[in-house]
């Protein structure tokens, strides 16, 4: 018999993730990342906060019908209101969870809520009702739990069970904890809850002292049994517990946790450039399991060691979360199977339809960059999938003028549906900022650019540039990215695709 402990892994990359700033997601994004995550593995996947917005609903709805193979959570706040509408997006799902929260420390409970500590018990123990009543699956979590008296902590949760709830999450909301604070925490739960058998223990670390991780690891040491996470780490402030990290921490140390997940971790590079690609938001080179640089050996003395016995200086082998095994080169005459077979190693599930494009692309390349490596590839497809909604502004040709000493110079044609149209500027500073206004006055839409960075996809020097903006439309944010080996024709293209979001939109409403 094994000894083994499943840890639950419960991803809120669509929820807390998204609430990260600037990484505000579509509905068709949204799918494609729940369709990637339960493909990945996770137990319970929180697709959104149903009553925070139209959108959030939506997804929530759509997720729940759809994906199949895990359970699908909505999020809602203590209240009939935000119950019945989490239940009403999540009915469709083949297995439903309603995850409650109500803050319960003294911060909280004196400046935000207003609320003695009886009415958060008597809260807490009718909201968990009302779920109840719909499904028999149900989370509920103590806001700031890390910060909540440990007397009337325990208190909460005990009552939260009595009246159903299934899993009790102990949420470090603001990042306060240390590990052996949060062992000890999960510990005194653990141990002074009278009806603690009856519910999974679960953990839910933000990362504001870079310890979300050794935080959840914590936890689970003193008997939490699912961890709540995000892919690439993404989340409010500073972030969540990182999926990647924490899953790979349990496997690798299997034999000092004796636990593991379900997770197929050959899916967590894939996940992590999908979600880093949708988002906008870059893995750091340096970024444990998925950065470009987690396997890279550099030093001479690591390299002698790797060529003699390669766990001299690797503990995980990069093709076991996901890194394809060769960056094997492709050019001119590589056919359209190389490709497909490429960006299958890669992780990318295309349809044939996307294929064509991608290889349409691939081919124009080619013409351009004698040798085509995984990053290019990784970008030309990224750049399929999301680089652009609608084409309703597409770029025909354009001329740009920059000098060290006078006025860049623009001019720019872009089609519409109602055709061409052509515009010369003089203005700005530098030619990014003159593309801006010839834009803004093309379309007629004002661009404000919150964030814009431009990165070579691969090496060498005739290396493909990837852009991404950030734009403010009227107080909303819209994400382009943009490919291309002229950095000024991707940054153009990228400037692009946030414009076609804001259009996208205004015709949606
Ligand atoms: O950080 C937090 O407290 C949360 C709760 C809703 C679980 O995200
Ligand atoms: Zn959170």
């Amino acid at each position: 018999m094994s000894d083994q402990r499943h840890i639950v892994i419960f991803d809120t990359t669509l929820r807390d993730g998204e609430q990260s700033p600037g990484a505000s997601m579509n509905l068709r994004e949204k799918i494609e990342i729940a369709e990637a995550l339960a493909e990945l593995g996770v137990d319970v996947m929180e697709a959104g906060f149903p009553i925070a917005s139209e959108g959030d609903f939506e997804a929530v709805r759509e997720i729940a019908n759809t994906v199949r193979g895990t359970t699908i959570c909505g999020l809602a706040r203590c209240n009939d209101h935000d119950i019945d509408r989490a239940w009403e997006a999540l009915q469709g799902a083949a297995s439903p969870r309603i995850h409650v929260f109500l803050a319960t420390s003294a911060i909280h409970r004196e400046f935000k809520l207003k609320m003695s500590r009886a009415e958060i018990v008597q809260r807490a123990v009718d909201g968990v009702r009302r779920a109840v009543g719909y499904c028999d699956n149900i989370e509920f979590s103590p806001e700031d739990a890390v910060r909540t008296e440990q007397d009337f902590l325990c208190e909460v949760v005990e009552a939260a069970i009595a009246a159903g709830a299934t899993t009790v999450n102990i949420p470090d909301t603001v990042g306060y904890a240390t590990p052996a604070h949060m062992g000890q925490t999960i510990a005194m739960v653990k141990n002074r809850v009278p009806n603690i058998d009856q519910a999974v223990i679960s953990i839910h670390c933000h990362n504001d002292l870079g310890l979300a991780v050794a935080n959840s690891l914590s936890a689970v040491e003193a008997g939490a049994g699912q961890i709540e996470c995000t892919i690439n780490g993404i989340g409010e402030r500073a972030g969540n517990c990182s999926l990647e990290e924490v899953v790979m921490a349990l496997r690798t140390r299997n034999d000092y946790y004796q636990c593991d997940t379900e997770i197929n971790a050959r899916r967590l590079v894939p996940t992590s450039r999908l979600v880093s690609s949708v988002t906008g938001m870059q893995v750091q080179r340096n970024k444990a399991i998925v950065g470009r640089n987690a396997f890279a050996h550099e030093a001479g003395i690591h390299q002698d060691g790797m060529l003699k016995e390669r766990t001299t200086y690797e503990i995980m082998r990069p093709e076991d979360v996901g890194f394809a095994k060769t960056d094997l080169v492709l050019g001119k005459h590589s056919g359209r199977a190389a490709l497909a077979d490429r960006a299958r190693t890669l992780g990318f599930r295309l349809t044939a339809e996307q294929l064509q494009r991608v290889f349409f692309d691939f081919k124009e390349l080619a013409d351009k960059k004698k040798e085509i490596y995984d990053g290019d590839v990784v970008a030309l497809i990224e750049q399929q999938l999301h680089g652009t909604a609608d084409e309703h502004w597409k770029l025909v040709t354009y001329e740009i003028l920059s000098r060290h000493d006078g006025q860049p110079r623009v001019r720019m044609t872009l089609r519409n549906g109602g055709g061409d149209a052509t515009l010369e500027v003089t203005e700005g500073d530098g030619p990014i900022d003159a593309a801006f206004v010839a834009i803004e006055q093309i379309t007629g839409l004002s661009l404000v650019c919150k964030d814009y960075q431009v990165r070579s996809a691969t090496i060498g020097r005739d290396a493909q540039g990837e852009a991404s903006m950030e734009i403010e439309h009227e107080g909303r944010s819209y994400r382009g990215v943009g490919v291309s080996t002229d950095t000024i024709e991707a940054t153009l293209k990228a400037l692009l695709g946030a414009v076609n979001r804001i259009v996208d939109e205004q015709h949606a409403a």
